[in-house]
């Protein structure tokens, strides 16, 4: 596979290229991903919402992750692949932590893992760094740890707030992370976070100054019956009201037997049907 390497993220930065991210979770959301041009697709446990039903990121796995991450790479032949580690598998001994984010690169076939999380998680950055596996850091809104944070809301709104997300980016640009997701952060938090790190931010709900953005697929592209709007999402495209009159056309013209015509059907030679019925 030939694709953009952590370097040339950096590089993206430094000449003010923005770097456009989009999250797919299959094999034909990231073909189209990667017929789009994006720099890169996140495998994230965002899968646990919009694909799989889950209220939260909170049950997926990493066998999950594994999984979608091996058909996201099948159609990505050369486009940079990011996939989350799930809920509590980079939380426990860094022993475990290795073995797990070897798992997604060696199973799940992507170019790097991306981690939730501020100091707590520095050593794990770190150490999977240090054995060759690139790391993306997120902080701002963690979805994981939603239960602690207590609801979908912005994050670094007091200065202890902000003081800390700066403290939690530099840490974690010292412990190796080659970008950093801000989620759900202040336009201003998100611009003075980016021009402190010389690694690249990517933003999502934190504002235009970020070096790059990422979007939900699901979000970005209204596919799904019950995408909450919120207002840092732009819907690019209806394909599920697409959708949705594609399949109600369908199963009317089922029922009035207009599907399917003439030219959907197959015929026997009439040769055959001679002596088969006279
Ligand atoms: O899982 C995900 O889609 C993410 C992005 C929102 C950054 O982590
Ligand atoms: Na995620």
């Amino acid at each position: 596979r030939k694709a953009n390497t952590v370097t040339k993220f950096k590089k993206m930065k430094q000449d003010g290229n923005p770097i456009s991210v989009i999250t797919a979770y299959d094999y034909p959301s990231a073909r189209l991903a990667e017929e789009a041009g994006v720099d890169a697709i996140l495998v994230g446990d965002s899968l646990g919402n919009v694909v799989l039903g889950y209220e939260s990121t909170i049950p997926v796995t990493l066998d999950d992750m594994i999984y979608h991450s091996r058909s996201v790479v099948r159609a990505a032949t050369s486009t940079f692949v990011v996939t989350d580690l799930p809920f509590m598998t980079y939380h426990g001994s860094l022993d475990t932590t290795l073995r797990n984010a070897a798992r997604i690169m060696q199973e799940g076939l992507a170019n790097s893992v991306k981690m939730e999380g501020g100091l707590e998680i520095t050593e794990a950055v770190a150490a999977c760094t240090r054995a060759g596996i690139p790391v993306m850091g997120h902080i701002g809104l963690t979805p994981q740890s939603i239960h602690q944070i207590g609801g979908y809301k912005i994050q670094g709104k007091s200065s202890e707030q902000a003081r800390r997300l700066l403290d939690e980016a530099k840490a974690l640009e010292q412990a190796g992370a080659y970008a950093i997701v801000l989620e759900l952060v202040t336009e201003e938090l998100a611009a003075h976070i980016t021009e402190q790190l010389s690694i690249p931010t990517i933003g999502i709900g934190a504002g235009p100054q970020c070096d790059g953005q990422v979007l939900v697929f699901h979000d970005a592209l209204g596919y799904g019956s019950d995408i909450a709007p919120k207002r840092f999402v732009k819907v690019y495209a209806e394909t599920g009201e697409a959708i949705r009159s594609g399949l109600k056309q369908y199963v009317a013209e089922v029922k009035n037997r207009s599907f399917p015509a003439r030219e959907h059907t197959y015929h026997m030679d009439e040769e055959v049907a001679a002596v088969l019925y006279g």
